[in-house]
């Protein structure tokens, strides 16, 4: 099977595993601060917190913006539902805003107009989720001039996205947005196996960070609330949880990381061979805006005519070629609509959905893979 995405492990990567196998700590060790300090290096962002998933990130994202019950979230509905869940957690309520028909984003005008209506209401979200779907980044100076107009916190959902850019500045930098997060799942950019990371220019925003993602203690005597009993003392000062990442995934990770800009051009150039190669099709081959450098996890094309989706799909399973379809819209997920979210009510998520195939894009995907991919979906659609 030639999946849709897959990791690309180097005997560095093994090496660097084993490394911390063989030391004193497999967790709460050195290599989880040194790989945070990695990533802000490379992103510019000042401070990033290590955590076991980006669903884990985006908790306490939510849980350090203060976010609880009878708060609304919005996201996209063109996303995966951890991007919503995170706000469940915190019992607060969720809604979905649709997307741009060319970049399949959250589209900020149409978050200007649900924001105006919200405000008549007084019913404005305390955080926006927006992703880099595939990649490729949002209009965040849009969303961040929003964000300052109608006083709400941003999350960057950038789990498809390190390794991009947007305005010439890396992913991750947190210009625009209050927090960002990303995924090291083995089909990401880089991986930790499971993993991902907060980051936020925010110091107040990132020592909480770090307290939720371990049981709420701190250690630290300054932010203690009563006396320590001694140089051992601990205090838990709020309700935290253990999602802490470990020392052999942060290895993994700092491994990976040396060679992401690697991985980044690999993944534009199968993406410019196959735009160059499906342009004469029958679909829409994904969309650059100019002010994104996308980190191209994704490589989705919609056909031109969805009736054929599931037909073109089974064909290229059939032919042992692993596509896969990002995203079934949020809102229509039977848990959501248990919450009374309708079919219907995101026209261009559910429109883009219908004809939506994500195509195999992976640094180590050969030629001979790629060409079979091409000639299998020609005589697919012929
Ligand atoms: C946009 C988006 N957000 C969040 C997640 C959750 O990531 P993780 O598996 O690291 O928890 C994913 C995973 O696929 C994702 O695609």
């Amino acid at each position: 099977m030639i999946p849709y995405g897959k990791q690309h492990i180097s005997t560095e990567d093994i090496r660097a595993v084993v490394e911390v196998l063989n030391s004193e700590y497999l967790t709460q060790g050195p290599a989880v601060p040194a790989f945070e300090q990695a990533i802000e290096n490379y992103t510019g962002a000042k401070f990033a917190v290590a955590v076991n998933s980006a669903t884990s990130a985006l908790h306490i994202a939510c849980l350090a913006l203060g976010l609880t019950v009878d708060d609304w979230l919005w996201t996209t509905p063109n996303t995966f539902v951890a991007s919503a869940n995170c706000g469940r957690y915190c019992g607060a309520n969720i809604d979905f805003v649709d997307i741009q028909s060319d970049t399949y984003n959250l589209d900020p005008i149409a978050l200007k107009q649900k924001l105006e209506i919200s405000r008549r209401h007084n019913l404005l979200p305390k955080i926006v989720v927006a992703v880099d779907f595939a990649g490729q980044s949002c209009d965040w100076k849009s969303l961040r001039s929003l964000a300052n107009e109608y006083g709400f916190f941003l999350i960057e959902d950038a789990s498809h996205a390190i390794g991009g850019r947007y305005l010439a500045k890396p992913v991750g930098d947190c210009s625009y947005a209050d927090i960002t997060i990303f995924s090291f799942h083995p089909v990401k950019i880089i991986t930790t196996a499971e993993g991902g990371m907060t980051l936020t220019n925010d110091e107040l925003l990132a020592k909480k960070m770090r307290r939720l993602r371990s049981h709420g203690i701190t250690r630290d005597p300054a932010e203690m609330i009563k006396p320590a009993d001694g140089p051992w003392s601990y205090q838990q000062i709020e309700l935290g949880w253990n999602y802490r990442m470990t020392d052999i995934q942060a290895a993994l990770g700092l491994s990976q990381l040396k060679r992401i800009n690697e991985f980044v051009a690999q993944r534009h150039h199968i993406a410019k061979i196959y735009n160059e190669a499906l342009k004469n099709l029958p679909l829409t081959t994904p969309y650059q805006d100019p002010d994104a450098f996308s980190a191209y996890h994704l490589y989705p094309v919609v056909l031109h005519d969805p009736s054929k989706r599931l037909a073109v799909f089974n064909t290229l399973r059939a032919a042992n070629i692993g596509v896969n379809v990002h995203y079934i819209p949020v809102h229509t997920q039977p848990y959501y609509q248990s919450l009374g979210h309708k079919q219907g009510n995101y026209p261009i998520a559910e429109s883009y959905y219908a004809g939506t195939i994500s195509l195999p894009i992976y640094p180590q995907m050969t030629n001979d893979e790629q060409d079979y991919v091409i000639q299998t979906i020609k005589n697919a659609l012929s």
